[in-house]
C-alpha cells in the first residue's frame, strides 16, 4: 500500500516545455541533467571561467517547474570511476540544483569518465559497466559521502544498460544496490527499460534482477523505449515501453513502499516519431499505474 501516490514526469530535453504546454496535468515530475544546461570548458577552470550556463533553457525550465517537482539527474560525474570526484562540477551540480529546488540528485552506476583520457574531461560514449566487487564499493561509497555533504539531498544510483556480461564480479548488481542502501542510504533508480535491454542482450534476467532487489531501495523508475542496432538492443530512448516492461512495473511495483517518481525518457531526436499525443498517451498510462499502486 502506497500512501501517496508516485509522480508522474519526464527526462528534461528540449522539448519537453512542449509537452508540459500540450498536457499540463499529466506532468507533475522533471528529471533534470544538470550537465545539458551548461558547457564545460575544462581548460578555463583555472580563471574561473569553466562552467558556462544556458541561460535561455533554465529560464525555460524554470517556468515549466511551477506546481512541480524537480530532481536532478547527473551523467557526468561517473562516480565508479577509479579517478578523483570532480569538485568543480559537483559545486556546479549543488548550485544549479538550489536554484532549480533538487528533491533529490541521481546519478549513474555506470563508467562514463576514464583516466588517460586525450582531452580533458573524455567521456566514453556509452557507460561502461561496473565490476562489482569491494574495491568498487569503497570508491563508490567514499565519492557518495562527499556528494551527500555538498548536495544535502537524498541521493540515488540508477542500474546502466549492459550489452555484455563483466566476468567474475564478487557480488551481482542488485546485491551491489542493497548494500549501497543498507551502507550508504543511497537509494535506487531502477530503470527498467535497462534491465530489458540487458535481458535481450543475454545479460541477465529481469525477473530474477527484481527478485533480488530489496523492494525498499527503490525511489525512482525509469521507463523508456529503444531499438536495435549492430546486433544489440539499445536504450536509445526511441520509442514507448515495451509491453514486457509494463509487465514487470505491475508486478514489482506494489513492493516499492519507497517509490517516489516514475519518469518516461524519450530523446528528442524521436518526438516527431513519438508525437504530443503519443508522449501524453505514455503519461496516461503512467498515472493508472500510480493510482493502481496508491490502492493495491
Ligand atoms: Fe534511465
Amino acid at each position: 500500500m502506497h500512501n501517496r501516490k508516485a509522480l508522474i514526469g519526464l527526462l528534461n530535453n528540449p522539448v519537453v516545455p512542449s509537452v508540459v504546454k500540450y498536457a499540463p496535468s499529466l506532468v507533475e515530475y522533471i528529471d533534470v541533467i544538470p550537465d545539458r544546461l551548461w558547457y564545460d570548458f575544462e581548460h578555463a577552470e583555472a580563471t574561473g571561467g569553466r562552467f558556462h550556463r544556458v541561460v535561455g533553457a533554465i529560464e525555460e525550465l524554470k517556468k515549466c517547474a511551477e506546481g512541480r517537482v524537480l530532481g536532478g539527474h547527473g551523467i557526468g560525474l561517473s562516480l565508479p570511476s577509479a579517478i578523483p570526484l570532480d569538485m568543480a562540477m559537483v559545486g556546479e551540480v549543488a548550485s544549479l540544483g538550489r536554484e532549480l529546488k533538487f528533491q533529490w540528485f541521481s546519478e549513474h552506476l555506470s563508467m562514463f569518465l576514464v583516466s588517460h583520457g586525450s582531452v580533458p574531461n573524455s567521456q566514453a560514449g556509452l557507460g561502461l559497466p561496473v565490476p562489482y566487487d569491494e574495491e568498487v564499493f569503497g570508491i563508490i561509497a567514499t565519492k557518495l559521502a562527499v556528494l551527500k555533504q555538498e548536495l544535502a539531498c537524498d541521493l540515488l544510483l540508477e542500474n546502466g544498460a549492459v550489452f555484455t556480461p563483466v566476468p567474475d564480479s564478487e557480488m551481482t548488481e542488485p546485491e551491489f544496490l542493497n548494500r549501497l542502501y543498507s551502507e550508504t542510504g543511497c537509494g535506487t533508480l531502477l530503470d527498467l527499460h535497462n534491465l530489458y535491454v540487458g535481458q535481450l542482450n543475454g545479460v541477465l534476467s529481469a525477473v530474477e534482477y527484481l527478485e533480488q532487489l530489496n523492494p525498499d531501495c527503490v525511489h525512482e523508475i525509469h521507463l523508456a523505449g529503444g531499438d536495435e542496432m549492430a546486433g544489440f538492443y539499445t536504450d536509445s530512448h526511441s520509442g514507448i515501453t515495451p509491453q514486457e516492461v509494463w509487465s514487470w512495473a505491475y508486478k514489482f511495483c506494489p513492493s516499492f513502499n519507497n517509490l517516489k517518481a516514475i519518469v518516461f525518457e524519450f530523446h528528442e531526436s524521436y518526438f516527431n516519431k513519438l508525437g504530443l499525443s503519443g508522449i501524453a498517451q505514455e503519461l496516461e498510462r503512467m498515472h493508472e499505474l500510480a493510482y493502481s499502486l496508491k490502492s493495491a
